[in-house]
């Protein structure tokens, strides 16, 4: 199956398309290379560095190169971002993603698999939280997505494509041999930032700041669903081949379906790297919902998914030895994680 892995170089794209590769599909990466690692991709996949702005080259790749279906992961992803530059937001969450369905159409390509969030179901009425949730985003990041997944359904309805929509909950761990993991030009995930916090705590004082500690969970602090990269990577080998065998247009939530709170991921870290985490305590950060975990069952049942990697102990030491080994992050490579 030929595959054009838009955002393939980023840090979820770059796992699914090493494990596409690794399983017989032909991916092409689109990557613009804004925020994405060169050195992430296997040199074996064909790399097209542009953007998805750029209708005319968007015309020349699908008219080069028939794709069966197309995965996209390009998107801008940071919730307190998206409140300050929302239009920035929207041209590139939304506006590119139109440009990308315009050039599929054209191309009669029609199966789409889209990098949807749990942003999209806002502060939640109930946990956990399965596809019949009330979908009421509370920040432009989250709208993009809900406006992503309400195109899809429209295109779907007047058969202009099939489409699966995946909304992850926290992508959080590496590669297993440490080569391969997260690097975010500005980091603001937690489980990356509790191990900076073990690897440089020590000698600069860089403390992590725990945001909030009066939420109305166990301990206080936010619960999260954690779910390991390779889990989501997996996801979408799994739709592309239910798209391919005629399933209909669907949404899935992704995530372990357990919770963790920020306290837990901190202890957790401790056991993993036997060294204390530095931290101390902070106001709550704007927009955090206190508890987001996943019903995950519609996507086991349907396709067939199940997490490798159930718990938050063995994702915490994937991450942990990729930025133990990396920790400039992909800076460092010069021919990328495979040699
Ligand atoms: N946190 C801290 N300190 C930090 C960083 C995070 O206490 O330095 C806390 C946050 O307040 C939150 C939890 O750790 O309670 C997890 O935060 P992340 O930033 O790692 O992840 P989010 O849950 O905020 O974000 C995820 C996805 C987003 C998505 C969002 C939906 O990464 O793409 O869920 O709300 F939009």
């Amino acid at each position: 199956m030929e595959i054009l892995v838009v955002g393939g170089a980023g840090y979820i794209g770059s796992f699914v398309s090493r494990m596409l590769l690794a399983e017989g599909y032909r991916p092409t990466v689109l990557d613009n290379l804004s925020l994405g690692h060169r050195a992430a991709l296997d040199p074996r996949i064909p790399l097209v560095t542009g953007d998805l702005a750029d209708g005319g080259l968007l015309q020349r790749l699908f008219s080069d190169r028939r794709f069966d279906a197309v995965m996209h992961f390009a998107a801008l992803a940071s919730v307190a971002e998206s409140v300050q530059a929302p239009l920035t937001y929207y041209r590139n969450n939304v506006a590119n993603t139109l440009n990308l369905l315009a050039a599929m159409k054209n191309a009669g390509v029609a199966r789409f698999i889209f990098s949807s969030s749990a942003a999209i179901f806002g502060t939640p009425e109930r946990i956990p939280i399965d596809e019949t949730h009330p979908a009421r985003p509370i920040n432009p990041y989250g709208r993009s997505k809900l406006m992503v997944e309400e195109i899809l359904r429209d295109a779907a309805a007047a058969g202009d494509l099939q489409s699966v929509a995946l909304r992850y909950f926290n992508a959080a761990g590496a590669s297993p041999d440490g080569r391969m993991g997260e690097d975010h030009r500005c980091e603001t995930h937690l489980i990356p930032l509790v191990l900076k916090a073990v690897l440089g705590g020590a000698k600069s004082g860089a403390r992590l700041k725990v945001f909030g500690t009066d939420y109305p969970t166990p301990d206080g602090t936010c619960v999260r669903d954690y779910i390991h990269v390779s889990d989501l990577a997996r996801a979408h080998l799994l739709a592309a081949d239910y798209l391919s065998a005629g399933g209909a247009s669907a949404a899935f939530n992704l995530g372990n379906g357990k919770g963790f709170s920020v306290m837990e991921v901190i202890r957790t870290a401790e056991k993993v790297t036997g060294r204390a985490v530095a931290f101390e305590t902070a106001d709550r950060r704007a927009g955090d919902p206190a508890v987001l975990v996943a019903a995950a069952d519609r996507i086991s049942r349907e396709l067939g998914w199940q997490p490798a990697y159930p718990t938050l102990e063995a994702i915490i030491e994937t991450a942990w030895k990729w930025h133990a080994s990396h920790p400039d992050g992909y800076a460092a490579s010069q021919t990328g994680p495979q040699d």
